[in-house]
């Protein structure tokens, strides 16, 4: 399939936060099955994967064909090794790269990347023109407000994103020094758009349809993008969607929704999951195993959906004991009696 720049950076302006240790392939499948847009991977050091050996660390570039159009998001200060695994990530056959100038965990910006690179606009813009001539592929940023309060400077580093070439910018409006707390300040988000010709994606605090649409409406962005709200919830984009219907807001959808009934011989129905009916997410939890084991060994499964399957049981009677259990399942057959037994 041939996709425009917008269809890949954009689409129908709905899409799935890069989230370490949990936005695997078969997570971004399912939140694109439920009508996500575009999918990113999380944030894969370009250092740990140029320097050290490369062969170790490409399957954090594993993606499956269902779920493109698919950027890799890729962390780092090094113009040279960014534009190396730029390169890497198309080859290995993202269809195009982000770079996450947003990353807030201390072993990140102690070495001057992630958010430290927002303090240093410079270095930001050698590593933004590096990967731009490197790669003929559209080439986005994940930034945030700023570092701190006092040197709040996402419109102007917008601004030098766009000067370098990047075919969007991913806004999260939080500094540096908020992590997670706090609350996001959309109107960052809408400053930055009136200033941009490139497309915005405003990110932050999006829990339901009804915050998606605000966003849209409050600040103008071309798309939004939802993190912890999709956790153990990926049916919150078809909500959103939904919500979205029959406004601009929703751009078109240019991406197949993967066909996943040789996976689910259940039909999955939005109504049915978001009002907790176990059987309903019984199957969402196998759909998630069965699409994880296409991609990783069978222990590595097991530990991955673990942490998945506590979000989904949340909520759900006698939730804190079936939790206390969970981490005894090491295999995917011991998940998996687990699960039928709580969702059964
Ligand atoms: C567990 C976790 C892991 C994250 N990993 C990444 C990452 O790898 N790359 C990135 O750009 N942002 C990462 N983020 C930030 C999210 O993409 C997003 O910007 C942030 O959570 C705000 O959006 P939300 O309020 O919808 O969650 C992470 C956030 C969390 C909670």
């Amino acid at each position: 399939m041939s996709w425009s720049t917008r269809d890949i950076v954009v689409g129908n302006g709905v899409q799935f936060a890069p989230l370490a240790g949990v936005s695997d392939p078969s997570v971004r499948v399912l939140c694109r099955f439920f009508g996500a847009g575009p999918t990113m991977s999380e944030m894969v050091s370009a250092h740990g994967i140029c320097v050290k050996r490369r062969y170790l660390l490409t399957d954090q570039l594993e993606l499956l064909e269902m779920e493109r159009p698919h950027a890799v998001q890729i962390v780092g200060s090094d113009p040279a090794i960014m534009a190396d695994v730029a390169q890497l990530a198309v080859e290995h056959g993202a269809d195009a790269v982000n770079l996450n100038f947003a990353c807030p965990a201390r072993k990140i910006v102690n070495g001057g990347k992630g958010s430290a690179m927002m303090k240093t606009p410079e270095l930001a813009g050698a590593v933004m023109r590096a990967v731009r001539a490197a790669v003929t592929a559209p080439v986005s940023v994940k930034i945030r407000a700023g570092w701190s309060a006092s040197s709040i400077n996402a419109v102007s580093f917008s601004k030098l994103a766009e000067d370098c070439g990047m075919d969007g910018v991913i806004l999260h409006p939080r500094t540096r020094e908020q992590a997670f707390s706090g609350k996001s300040d959309w109107s960052l988000i809408g400053e930055t758009v009136k200033e941009l010709s490139i497309p915005v994606i405003g990110n932050g605090d999006i829990k339901s349809a009804d915050d998606a649409r605000r966003m849209f409406e409050e600040t103008g962005c071309a798309g939004v993008m939802v993190g912890r709200g999709a956790l153990g919830r990926p049916w919150l984009f078809a909500e959103i969607i939904e919500g979205l219907r029959g406004t601009s807001f929703l751009g078109p959808q240019n991406h197949t929704v993967p066909d996943l009934s040789e996976f689910a011989p259940a039909t999955l129905t939005v109504a049915e999951l978001a009002a907790g009916d176990v059987a309903q997410r019984r199957e969402l939890i196998r759909l998630q195993i069965a699409l994880s084991a296409k991609v990783k060994p069978d222990l590595i499964v097991a530990r991955e959906v673990r942490k998945h399957v506590i979000w989904y049981s949340r909520g759900l009677p006698e939730a804190s004991q079936f939790r206390a259990k969970i981490h005894t399942a090491t295999d995917v057959a011991g998940l998996e009696a687990l699960v039928d037994s709580f969702f059964g």
